[in-house]
């Protein structure tokens, strides 16, 4: 096999470039501008968090959804104008997405002490590092610098967002797709130790799995009675359900527990115990066992999604509006 040069040009240049971004992000990025801002960030959250539990899950899951489309630059939280089509209506987001209030009031308190400041994006990863750990999880250095983008990309929401249906192959390529290896596709599943989600994405797993007019087999049976009261047929598909039966609202190890018992949610959720990779299953097994090392392997996996395609330098800008771009 051999390469043309301009191509191996091109994949040097490519590596440099990640590179390059990567080493530009750092955890004392606003130290000497906006001291501040992980304070700010997680007095809003606590806020929100007095009347609304969920809010935690929700905000970690906005920081997935913005990494995994256009990279970490905060476009999953610009709204429909005349020069962009929203994220927000992408089949992955729309009716399910949610935070977005709470992210306009951490740049409003952030914008008070240190205008002009700090990105939408980063506000992003700050405001899941602090959520998973108001929720009982681990804390970690985020990396900061990232700059904010002016385009969104509603057609990459929908092809490289994962799918609950997804089988385990499918899911590990639009990981890999983004530098996300086996191993930090099973850790940030465990994400799913917190949040809800609705009938529709699990329904046909209780009534005609894959067209089989039957149940999901992976279903452990008194799990799949449960789910069928709360979600019947003919019922409400936009009802709520714990992604985490164990402990709903808590930052656990209960989801790698929860699989191994068959309780799993989402297909996509059970599918990291039934894949046929038997590292996989392993590391599922070590962190229903050992809490610490779930714990200490999702904060590298969260840095390492937050490190996806990052704008920093000049590129992109800082928004001062989360919802829009600047001057429009
Ligand atoms: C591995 C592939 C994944 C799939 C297929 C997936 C799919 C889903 C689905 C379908 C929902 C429920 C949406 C609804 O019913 O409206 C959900 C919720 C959630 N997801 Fe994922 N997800 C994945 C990975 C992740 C990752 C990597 C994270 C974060 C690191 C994450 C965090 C969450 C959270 C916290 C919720 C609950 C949100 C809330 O209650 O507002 N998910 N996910
Ligand atoms: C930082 O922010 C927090 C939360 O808003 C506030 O309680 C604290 O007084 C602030 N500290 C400084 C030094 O501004
Ligand atoms: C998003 O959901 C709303 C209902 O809340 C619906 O009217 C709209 O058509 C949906 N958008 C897309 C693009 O599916
Ligand atoms: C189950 O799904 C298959 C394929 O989508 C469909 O042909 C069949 O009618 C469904 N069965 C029931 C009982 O809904």
């Amino acid at each position: 096999m051999s390469f043309s040069s301009p191509l191996l040009v091109f994949w040097i240049s490519l590596v440099l470039l990640c590179q390059g971004s990567q080493a530009q992000l750092s955890s004392t990025y606003y130290d000497s501008t906006c001291s501040n801002v992980s304070a700010i960030v997680s007095n809003v959250i606590q806020q929100a968090q007095q009347s609304d539990t969920r809010i935690v899950a929700s905000l970690t899951r906005l920081f997935f959804h913005d990494c995994f489309v256009n990279g970490c630059d905060g476009s999953v939280l610009l709204d429909n104008s005349y020069s962009i089509a929203s994220e927000k209506d992408a089949l992955p987001n729309n009716n399910s997405l949610r935070g977005f209030d709470v992210v306009d009031n951490i740049k409003s308190a952030v914008e008070d002490i240190c205008p002009g400041v700090v990105s939408c994006a980063d506000i992003l990863a700050l405001a899941a590092e602090r959520s998973v750990y108001l929720a009982g999880g681990p804390s970690w250095e985020v990396l900061l610098g990232r700059r904010d983008g002016t385009t969104a990309n509603p057609v990459g929401a929908t092809n490289n967002l994962p799918s609950p249906f997804d089988d385990y192959s499918t899911l590990q390529s639009k990981f890999s797709a983004l530098g996300l290896d086996n191993t930090n596709l099973a850790t940030l599943s465990g994400a799913h130790t917190f949040g809800r989600a609705q009938c529709k994405v699990f329904f046909s797993r209780l009534y005609n799995f894959s067209g089989s007019g039957y149940s999901d087999p992976s279903l452990s049976s008194s799990y799949l009675a449960y789910l069928k009261q709360s979600c019947p047929q003919n019922g409400d598909m936009t009802v709520l359900n714990n992604l985490d039966t164990t402990t709903a609202d808590t930052f656990d190890n209960s989801y790698y527990t929860n699989l191994q018992n068959n309780e799993g949610l989402l297909q996509s959720d059970q599918t990291l115990l039934s894949a046929s990779e038997a590292s996989i299953a392993s590391t599922v097994n070590s962190y229903a066992t050992y809490q610490n090392m779930f714990f200490a392997n999702f904060a590298q996996s969260m840095i390492n999604m937050g490190n996806i395609d990052p704008l920093t330098g000049t590129d992109g800008e800082i928004r001062t509006n989360c919802r829009r771009v600047n001057g429009s």
